[in-house]
């Protein structure tokens, strides 16, 4: 069981989740099929990475009931004005019947943030999504469209690792009771920085283990993306260590050593 953290609907989302960017047709297929086996419970797509079908039907053929799996995809801003038609063909592609989270995926032209914003709530309203939320917006876009509406998203998808690490901003996040899933945070880390190897070393684990487990101290979700079975699975294997209040100050401090 991984942990999960409450959503306002109530919703409980995974903190780890599995991020499929990339992975496309039969390798998006056999990966999300990997991570489910493994015991992921969140998988995270999007129209744009047009792997819907693949990584719908592998939660299909998994055998996992749907119930228990977190399923998220995203609105590409470009067909903000077809909203209801977008999301309608994401469902028919997974084939999942709702989808548990639906993110703009990054940020429309100012005039039509809130007319997207309100999209996203009738979608949700109408059943056809659980959760509503934002990826690549800062605290005021996300002030614009909550005091638009009096309803603020769930959650922001904003890319986090220890080189990009903001506690004023996670702050700005928390205060709002927006939940912050952290994207490419091994892909955007040096995982060869002798603070991450000391601390794996000292751990028996690898560094970007530690990485994933040190947004996990931030309660930052994650979204690791691989394609490689003993990766999947290591990416998904971090309760077995901690990390000492020492090592995340340290890994903290990448943001201004690099
Ligand atoms: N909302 C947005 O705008 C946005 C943007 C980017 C990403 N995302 C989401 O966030 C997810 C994660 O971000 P990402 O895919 O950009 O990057 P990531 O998960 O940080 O990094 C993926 C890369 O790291 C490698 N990797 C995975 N596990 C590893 C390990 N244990 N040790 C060493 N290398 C490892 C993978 O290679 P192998 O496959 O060879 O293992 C792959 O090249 C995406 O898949 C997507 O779902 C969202």
């Amino acid at each position: 069981m991984t942990r999960t953290v409450n959503l306002p609907g109530g919703t409980a989302l995974p903190l780890i989740g599995f991020g499929t960017w990339q992975l496309r047709a039969k390798s998006a297929y056999e990966s999300v099929r990997t991570a489910l086996e493994i015991g992921y419970r969140h998988v995270d797509t999007a129209t744009l990475y047009q792997n819907e079908a693949d990584v719908g039907r592998a939660v299909k053929d998994s055998g996992v009931d749907r119930e228990q799996v977190f399923v998220t995809t995203k609105l590409r801003p470009q067909d903000a004005r077809h909203a209801r038609r977008a999301l309608e063909s994401s469902l028919r592609l997974l084939d999942t019947g709702y989808v548990d989270l639906w993110l703009i995926h990054w940020p429309t032209g100012r005039d039509e943030l809130v007319s997207t914003w309100q999209e996203l709530l009738s979608a949700r309203d109408a059943g056809l999504v659980r959760n509503a939320g934002v990826s690549n917006y800062s605290p005021a876009l996300i002030d614009l469209v909550t005091e638009a509406t009096g309803e603020r998203p769930a959650v922001n998808q904003i890319p986090w690792s220890p080189a990009q690490h903001d506690p004023a901003l996670l702050e700005e996040h928390r205060r709002r009771g927006v939940v912050v899933e952290g994207y490419s945070g091994l892909k955007n880390t040096d995982l060869r920085s002798p603070v991450l190897t000391e601390i794996a070393q000292r751990h028996g684990v690898t560094p970007a283990q530690v990485v994933l487990r040190w947004h996990l101290e931030h309660d930052i979700v994650i979204l690791p993306r691989s394609s490689r079975r003993e990766r999947i699975a290591a990416n998904f294997d971090l309760e077995g260590f901690g990390l000492t209040k020492e090592d995340v100050t340290a890994i903290d401090a990448l943001t201004r050593t690099g």
